[in-house]
Protein backbone atom coordinates (compact mmCIF):
# COMPACT_ATOMS: atom_id res chain seq x y z
CA UNK A 1 0.00 0.00 0.00
CA UNK A 2 1.20 3.82 -0.83
CA UNK A 3 1.52 5.54 2.56
CA UNK A 4 2.19 9.54 1.68
CA UNK A 5 3.66 11.93 4.34
CA UNK A 6 3.98 15.39 4.08
CA UNK A 7 6.32 16.88 6.77
CA UNK A 8 8.74 19.90 7.20
CA UNK A 9 11.91 19.90 6.17
CA UNK A 10 14.55 19.76 9.04
CA UNK A 11 17.91 20.71 7.33
CA UNK A 12 20.87 20.78 9.67
CA UNK A 13 18.66 20.44 13.03
CA UNK A 14 17.27 17.10 11.97
CA UNK A 15 20.48 15.45 10.35
CA UNK A 16 21.87 16.26 13.86
CA UNK A 17 19.24 15.38 16.04
CA UNK A 18 17.23 12.21 15.42
CA UNK A 19 14.52 13.46 17.93
CA UNK A 20 13.57 15.95 15.40
CA UNK A 21 10.70 12.72 14.58
CA UNK A 22 8.23 15.22 12.23
CA UNK A 23 10.39 15.86 9.32
CA UNK A 24 11.29 15.35 5.91
CA UNK A 25 14.51 13.71 7.16
CA UNK A 26 13.42 11.54 10.21
CA UNK A 27 10.10 10.89 8.46
CA UNK A 28 8.80 9.64 11.74
CA UNK A 29 10.33 7.28 12.38
CA UNK A 30 8.58 4.48 10.45
CA UNK A 31 10.27 4.16 7.21
CA UNK A 32 11.92 0.98 8.39
CA UNK A 33 8.68 -0.22 9.91
CA UNK A 34 6.39 0.17 7.11
CA UNK A 35 9.47 -1.16 4.46
CA UNK A 36 9.62 -4.32 6.43
CA UNK A 37 5.30 -4.48 6.04
CA UNK A 38 6.14 -4.14 2.26
CA UNK A 39 4.30 -0.97 2.09
CA UNK A 40 6.07 2.08 0.01
CA UNK A 41 6.75 5.19 2.34
CA UNK A 42 6.83 8.59 0.06
CA UNK A 43 7.89 11.88 2.24
CA UNK A 44 8.41 15.22 1.02
CA UNK A 45 7.91 18.57 2.26
CA UNK A 46 6.87 19.73 -1.59
CA UNK A 47 3.43 20.85 -0.97
CA UNK A 48 1.87 23.71 -3.49
CA UNK A 49 0.74 23.70 -6.74
CA UNK A 50 0.37 20.64 -9.51
CA UNK A 51 3.95 19.87 -9.32
CA UNK A 52 4.15 19.41 -6.05
CA UNK A 53 5.06 15.81 -4.52
CA UNK A 54 1.78 15.97 -2.60
CA UNK A 55 -0.43 16.84 -5.61
CA UNK A 56 1.48 14.12 -7.54
CA UNK A 57 1.26 11.13 -4.77
CA UNK A 58 -2.22 12.31 -3.85
CA UNK A 59 -3.73 10.07 -6.54
CA UNK A 60 -2.56 7.00 -5.83
CA UNK A 61 -2.12 6.77 -2.24
CA UNK A 62 -4.07 4.89 0.15
CA UNK A 63 -2.85 6.55 3.76
CA UNK A 64 -1.78 10.39 3.89
CA UNK A 65 0.40 11.71 6.83
CA UNK A 66 0.29 14.96 7.62
CA UNK A 67 1.34 17.51 9.83
CA UNK A 68 -0.59 20.47 10.97
CA UNK A 69 3.19 22.33 11.42
CA UNK A 70 3.60 22.56 7.46
CA UNK A 71 0.13 21.63 6.71
CA UNK A 72 -0.50 19.85 3.03
CA UNK A 73 -4.08 21.20 1.83
CA UNK A 74 -5.99 18.30 1.39
CA UNK A 75 -8.83 20.64 -0.53
CA UNK A 76 -12.21 19.75 -1.91
CA UNK A 77 -10.39 19.05 -4.89
CA UNK A 78 -7.99 17.61 -4.24
CA UNK A 79 -9.92 14.97 -2.47
CA UNK A 80 -12.04 14.35 -6.41
CA UNK A 81 -8.44 13.39 -7.57
CA UNK A 82 -7.51 11.25 -4.32
CA UNK A 83 -9.06 7.44 -5.81
CA UNK A 84 -7.63 5.35 -3.57
CA UNK A 85 -7.20 7.56 -0.42
CA UNK A 86 -8.78 5.73 2.69
CA UNK A 87 -7.11 7.57 5.95
CA UNK A 88 -5.73 10.93 7.02
CA UNK A 89 -3.49 10.39 9.82
CA UNK A 90 -2.80 13.99 11.28
CA UNK A 91 0.67 13.71 13.31
CA UNK A 92 -0.41 16.32 15.90
CA UNK A 93 -3.71 17.74 16.65
CA UNK A 94 -5.72 19.92 14.33
CA UNK A 95 -7.20 18.61 11.23
CA UNK A 96 -8.45 22.03 9.73
CA UNK A 97 -6.29 21.58 6.62
CA UNK A 98 -8.21 18.63 5.65
CA UNK A 99 -11.68 19.69 4.28
CA UNK A 100 -13.43 17.29 6.82
CA UNK A 101 -16.35 17.66 5.01
CA UNK A 102 -15.10 16.12 1.82
CA UNK A 103 -13.42 13.27 3.68
CA UNK A 104 -17.03 12.81 5.31
CA UNK A 105 -18.69 12.37 1.43
CA UNK A 106 -15.92 10.42 0.02
CA UNK A 107 -15.96 8.10 3.22
CA UNK A 108 -11.94 9.02 3.64
CA UNK A 109 -11.58 8.43 7.44
CA UNK A 110 -9.42 11.42 9.86
CA UNK A 111 -7.63 10.91 12.85
CA UNK A 112 -5.46 12.82 15.25
CA UNK A 113 -3.09 11.84 17.58
CA UNK A 114 -5.52 13.33 20.37
CA UNK A 115 -3.88 14.67 23.44
CA UNK A 116 -0.27 14.48 22.06
CA UNK A 117 0.98 17.90 21.93
CA UNK A 118 -1.48 19.47 24.52
CA UNK A 119 0.27 20.23 27.28
CA UNK A 120 3.34 21.39 25.12
CA UNK A 121 0.77 23.97 23.78
CA UNK A 122 -1.00 25.07 27.53
CA UNK A 123 2.22 25.28 28.60
CA UNK A 124 3.37 27.62 25.81
CA UNK A 125 0.05 29.45 26.18
CA UNK A 126 0.82 30.54 29.98
CA UNK A 127 4.95 31.46 28.74
CA UNK A 128 2.90 33.57 25.93
CA UNK A 129 0.85 35.31 28.61
CA UNK A 130 3.16 36.13 30.92
CA UNK A 131 5.84 37.16 28.38
CA UNK A 132 2.92 40.00 27.08
CA UNK A 133 1.67 40.83 30.64
CA UNK A 134 4.66 41.26 31.82
CA UNK A 135 6.23 43.32 28.75
CA UNK A 136 9.23 41.03 28.22
CA UNK A 137 10.17 40.98 24.66
CA UNK A 138 10.91 44.60 24.54
CA UNK A 139 12.78 44.39 28.05
CA UNK A 140 14.98 41.62 26.24
CA UNK A 141 15.94 43.61 23.04
CA UNK A 142 16.60 46.39 25.31
CA UNK A 143 19.38 43.96 26.82
CA UNK A 144 20.41 42.57 23.45
CA UNK A 145 21.16 46.49 22.31
CA UNK A 146 23.36 47.53 25.58
CA UNK A 147 20.71 49.45 26.85
CA UNK A 148 19.21 49.86 30.26
CA UNK A 149 16.60 52.08 30.81
CA UNK A 150 14.10 50.03 33.20
CA UNK A 151 11.01 52.89 33.26
CA UNK A 152 11.23 52.49 29.26
CA UNK A 153 9.73 48.59 30.04
CA UNK A 154 7.96 48.92 33.24
CA UNK A 155 5.71 51.65 32.06
CA UNK A 156 3.92 48.60 30.11
CA UNK A 157 4.64 45.77 32.68
CA UNK A 158 1.50 44.30 34.73
CA UNK A 159 1.34 41.39 37.20
CA UNK A 160 -1.21 38.24 36.01
CA UNK A 161 -2.06 38.13 39.72
CA UNK A 162 -5.56 39.37 40.17
CA UNK A 163 -6.45 39.56 36.07
CA UNK A 164 -9.59 38.11 34.42
CA UNK A 165 -8.18 35.02 32.08
CA UNK A 166 -10.40 34.12 29.28
CA UNK A 167 -10.33 30.58 26.98
CA UNK A 168 -12.47 30.10 23.95
CA UNK A 169 -12.69 26.46 23.78
CA UNK A 170 -11.96 24.10 26.95
CA UNK A 171 -11.07 21.25 25.76
CA UNK A 172 -7.40 19.34 26.52
CA UNK A 173 -6.11 22.33 25.79
CA UNK A 174 -7.84 25.31 26.92
CA UNK A 175 -8.76 23.13 29.95
CA UNK A 176 -4.61 22.75 30.61
CA UNK A 177 -4.74 26.12 30.49
CA UNK A 178 -6.95 26.64 33.13
CA UNK A 179 -5.62 24.19 35.25
CA UNK A 180 -1.89 25.91 35.22
CA UNK A 181 -3.34 29.48 35.62
CA UNK A 182 -5.01 28.53 39.05
CA UNK A 183 -2.06 29.26 41.45
CA UNK A 184 -1.23 32.43 39.65
CA UNK A 185 -4.54 33.42 41.85
CA UNK A 186 -6.24 35.60 38.87
CA UNK A 187 -9.06 37.65 40.02
CA UNK A 188 -11.32 35.05 37.62
CA UNK A 189 -11.05 32.36 35.32
CA UNK A 190 -13.12 32.26 32.36
CA UNK A 191 -14.48 30.13 29.38
CA UNK A 192 -16.53 30.28 26.33
CA UNK A 193 -17.36 26.74 24.85
CA UNK A 194 -20.48 24.99 23.50
CA UNK A 195 -19.49 22.33 24.94
CA UNK A 196 -20.10 22.96 29.03
CA UNK A 197 -17.51 21.73 31.14
CA UNK A 198 -18.91 18.98 33.22
CA UNK A 199 -19.80 20.54 36.23
CA UNK A 200 -16.35 18.96 38.67
CA UNK A 201 -14.58 19.98 36.09
CA UNK A 202 -14.77 23.53 36.21
CA UNK A 203 -15.05 23.77 39.81
CA UNK A 204 -11.97 22.44 39.79
CA UNK A 205 -10.46 25.15 38.17
CA UNK A 206 -12.59 27.57 39.61
CA UNK A 207 -14.12 28.86 35.88
CA UNK A 208 -16.98 30.42 34.90
CA UNK A 209 -18.90 30.05 31.51
CA UNK A 210 -20.20 32.76 29.80
CA UNK A 211 -22.71 32.03 26.83
CA UNK A 212 -22.37 35.38 24.90
CA UNK A 213 -19.07 35.88 23.02
CA UNK A 214 -18.99 39.60 23.13
CA UNK A 215 -19.81 39.79 27.05
CA UNK A 216 -17.30 37.04 27.55
CA UNK A 217 -14.34 39.18 26.00
CA UNK A 218 -15.36 42.42 27.43
CA UNK A 219 -14.72 40.74 30.47
CA UNK A 220 -11.56 39.56 30.05
CA UNK A 221 -8.24 41.58 30.63
CA UNK A 222 -6.46 38.15 28.53
CA UNK A 223 -8.26 36.46 25.81
CA UNK A 224 -6.55 32.72 25.00
CA UNK A 225 -7.53 30.79 21.46
CA UNK A 226 -7.87 27.02 22.20
CA UNK A 227 -10.74 25.85 19.76
CA UNK A 228 -10.11 23.88 16.38
CA UNK A 229 -10.75 25.84 12.84
CA UNK A 230 -13.82 25.22 11.53
CA UNK A 231 -16.49 27.07 9.60
CA UNK A 232 -17.78 28.28 13.00
CA UNK A 233 -14.34 29.58 14.19
CA UNK A 234 -12.69 30.93 10.77
CA UNK A 235 -12.22 34.75 11.49
CA UNK A 236 -14.18 34.72 14.87
CA UNK A 237 -11.93 37.16 16.45
CA UNK A 238 -12.63 40.12 13.88
CA UNK A 239 -12.68 44.36 13.62
CA UNK A 240 -16.36 43.86 15.36
CA UNK A 241 -15.53 41.36 18.42
CA UNK A 242 -12.49 43.15 18.74
CA UNK A 243 -14.63 46.11 19.66
CA UNK A 244 -15.78 44.39 22.79
CA UNK A 245 -12.44 43.51 24.36
CA UNK A 246 -11.73 45.72 26.94
CA UNK A 247 -8.88 48.20 25.97
CA UNK A 248 -5.67 46.82 26.41
CA UNK A 249 -6.59 43.38 26.59
CA UNK A 250 -4.07 40.73 25.76
CA UNK A 251 -4.88 38.12 23.33
CA UNK A 252 -2.56 34.52 22.65
CA UNK A 253 -4.18 32.76 19.51
CA UNK A 254 -1.61 29.06 19.26
CA UNK A 255 -5.02 27.35 18.20
CA UNK A 256 -5.27 28.41 14.12
CA UNK A 257 -4.13 31.16 12.95
CA UNK A 258 -7.12 32.12 10.62
CA UNK A 259 -9.38 32.17 13.90
CA UNK A 260 -8.21 35.46 14.47
CA UNK A 261 -8.23 38.23 11.51
CA UNK A 262 -4.95 38.81 10.14
CA UNK A 263 -5.80 42.49 9.68
CA UNK A 264 -8.09 43.38 12.46
CA UNK A 265 -5.74 42.14 14.87
CA UNK A 266 -2.84 44.16 13.67
CA UNK A 267 -5.51 47.39 13.46
CA UNK A 268 -5.67 46.83 17.14
CA UNK A 269 -2.57 46.35 18.51
CA UNK A 270 -1.29 49.34 16.34
CA UNK A 271 -4.44 51.20 17.82
CA UNK A 272 -3.79 49.88 21.78
CA UNK A 273 -6.98 48.48 21.69
CA UNK A 274 -4.86 45.37 21.86
CA UNK A 275 -1.79 45.60 24.30
CA UNK A 276 -0.57 42.47 23.20
CA UNK A 277 -0.95 39.81 20.57
CA UNK A 278 1.32 36.24 20.91
CA UNK A 279 1.31 32.97 19.29
CA UNK A 280 2.85 30.15 17.05
CA UNK A 281 -0.30 30.05 14.43
CA UNK A 282 -0.16 31.53 11.21
CA UNK A 283 -3.47 31.81 8.21
CA UNK A 284 -0.92 30.24 5.88
CA UNK A 285 2.29 28.67 7.05
CA UNK A 286 5.06 28.94 6.24
CA UNK A 287 3.82 32.53 7.19
CA UNK A 288 5.33 34.88 4.18
CA UNK A 289 8.94 37.26 4.72
CA UNK A 290 6.17 40.36 5.02
CA UNK A 291 3.79 38.61 6.99
CA UNK A 292 2.28 41.83 9.31
CA UNK A 293 2.01 39.44 12.15
CA UNK A 294 5.83 39.18 12.46
CA UNK A 295 6.13 43.49 13.08
CA UNK A 296 3.15 44.69 14.55
CA UNK A 297 3.36 46.44 17.88
CA UNK A 298 1.37 48.53 20.27
CA UNK A 299 1.74 52.16 20.05
CA UNK A 300 4.87 51.55 22.80
CA UNK A 301 6.49 49.40 20.88
CA UNK A 302 6.26 46.33 22.40
CA UNK A 303 3.30 43.82 22.73
CA UNK A 304 3.97 41.06 20.15
CA UNK A 305 4.88 37.68 20.91
CA UNK A 306 5.22 35.89 17.67
CA UNK A 307 6.95 32.80 16.99
CA UNK A 308 7.00 30.23 14.28
CA UNK A 309 4.61 27.15 14.69
CA UNK A 310 6.45 24.97 17.11
CA UNK A 311 4.36 25.28 20.53
CA UNK A 312 3.37 21.43 20.07
CA UNK A 313 5.96 20.16 18.38
CA UNK A 314 8.59 20.12 21.49
CA UNK A 315 10.55 17.09 21.10
CA UNK A 316 8.76 15.40 23.63
CA UNK A 317 5.42 15.83 21.63
CA UNK A 318 6.93 14.62 18.66
CA UNK A 319 8.25 11.26 20.76
CA UNK A 320 4.23 11.38 21.40
CA UNK A 321 2.93 11.90 17.91
CA UNK A 322 5.18 9.92 15.82
CA UNK A 323 4.50 6.66 18.36
CA UNK A 324 0.81 7.77 17.84
CA UNK A 325 0.59 7.72 14.17
CA UNK A 326 2.54 4.62 14.23
CA UNK A 327 0.00 3.06 16.46
CA UNK A 328 -2.80 4.37 13.75
CA UNK A 329 -1.57 2.58 11.11
CA UNK A 330 -0.96 -0.47 12.81
CA UNK A 331 -4.83 -0.27 13.78
CA UNK A 332 -5.71 0.16 10.10
CA UNK A 333 -3.27 -2.33 9.19
CA UNK A 334 -4.38 -4.93 11.37
CA UNK A 335 -8.06 -3.81 11.05
CA UNK A 336 -8.38 -3.24 14.42
CA UNK A 337 -10.22 -0.38 16.14
CA UNK A 338 -9.34 2.89 16.68
CA UNK A 339 -8.98 4.95 20.35
CA UNK A 340 -12.20 7.16 20.00
CA UNK A 341 -10.80 10.16 20.98
CA UNK A 342 -8.45 10.15 18.30
CA UNK A 343 -11.44 9.76 15.29
CA UNK A 344 -12.28 13.12 13.97
CA UNK A 345 -14.38 11.50 10.71
CA UNK A 346 -14.69 7.99 10.59
CA UNK A 347 -16.54 6.30 7.69
CA UNK A 348 -19.14 8.61 6.79
CA UNK A 349 -19.39 11.05 9.02
CA UNK A 350 -17.97 13.08 12.12
CA UNK A 351 -17.01 11.17 15.27
CA UNK A 352 -15.59 14.10 17.01
CA UNK A 353 -17.69 17.02 18.28
CA UNK A 354 -15.45 19.47 18.50
CA UNK A 355 -15.31 20.75 14.93
CA UNK A 356 -18.28 22.61 14.82
CA UNK A 357 -22.27 22.03 15.97
CA UNK A 358 -23.68 19.72 13.41
P1 LIG B 1 -10.24 19.53 21.88
O1 LIG B 1 -11.05 18.87 20.80
O2 LIG B 1 -9.87 18.74 23.07
O3 LIG B 1 -10.98 20.86 22.38
C1 LIG B 1 -11.50 21.81 21.52
C2 LIG B 1 -12.62 22.54 22.25
O4 LIG B 1 -13.02 23.66 21.45
C3 LIG B 1 -13.87 21.67 22.46
O5 LIG B 1 -14.25 21.72 23.83
C4 LIG B 1 -14.90 22.31 21.57
O6 LIG B 1 -16.22 22.20 22.04
C5 LIG B 1 -14.43 23.75 21.54
N1 LIG B 1 -14.96 24.53 20.43
C6 LIG B 1 -15.18 24.16 19.15
N2 LIG B 1 -15.75 25.15 18.46
C7 LIG B 1 -15.90 26.18 19.31
C8 LIG B 1 -16.45 27.48 19.18
N3 LIG B 1 -17.01 27.90 18.03
N4 LIG B 1 -16.44 28.28 20.26
C9 LIG B 1 -15.93 27.86 21.44
N5 LIG B 1 -15.42 26.63 21.63
C10 LIG B 1 -15.40 25.80 20.57
O7 LIG B 1 -8.95 20.08 21.12
P2 LIG B 1 -7.54 20.47 21.76
O8 LIG B 1 -6.66 19.28 21.87
O9 LIG B 1 -7.79 21.29 22.97
O10 LIG B 1 -6.94 21.38 20.59
C11 LIG B 1 -7.60 22.55 20.18
C12 LIG B 1 -6.93 23.13 18.95
O11 LIG B 1 -5.63 23.61 19.27
C13 LIG B 1 -6.67 22.11 17.83
O12 LIG B 1 -7.80 21.86 17.04
C14 LIG B 1 -5.59 22.81 17.04
O13 LIG B 1 -6.15 23.68 16.08
C15 LIG B 1 -4.84 23.63 18.09
N6 LIG B 1 -3.50 23.05 18.38
C16 LIG B 1 -2.39 23.83 18.16
C17 LIG B 1 -1.13 23.31 18.33
C18 LIG B 1 0.09 24.16 18.13
O14 LIG B 1 1.20 23.62 18.01
N7 LIG B 1 -0.02 25.47 18.08
C19 LIG B 1 -0.92 21.91 18.74
C20 LIG B 1 -2.16 21.22 19.08
C21 LIG B 1 -3.39 21.77 18.86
Amino acid sequence: MKVLAILYKGGAAATSEPRLLGTVENQLGIREWLESQGHEYIVSDSKEGPDSDFQKHIVDAEVLITTPFHPGYLTADLFEKAKKLKLCVTAGVGSDHIDLNSAVKKGVQVLEVSGSNVVSVAEHVVMSILLLVRNFVPAHEMIERGDWQVSEVARNAYDLENKVVGTIGAGRIGYRVLQRLLPFDCKELLYYDYAPLPEAAAKAVNARRVEDLKEFVSQCDIVTVNCPLHEGTRGLVNAELLKHFKKGAWLVNTARGAICDKDAVAAALASGQLNGYSGDVWNVQPAPKDHVWRTAKNPLGGGNGMVPHYSGTTLDAQARYANGTKKILENYFEDKAQEPGNIIVGLGKYESKAYGQR
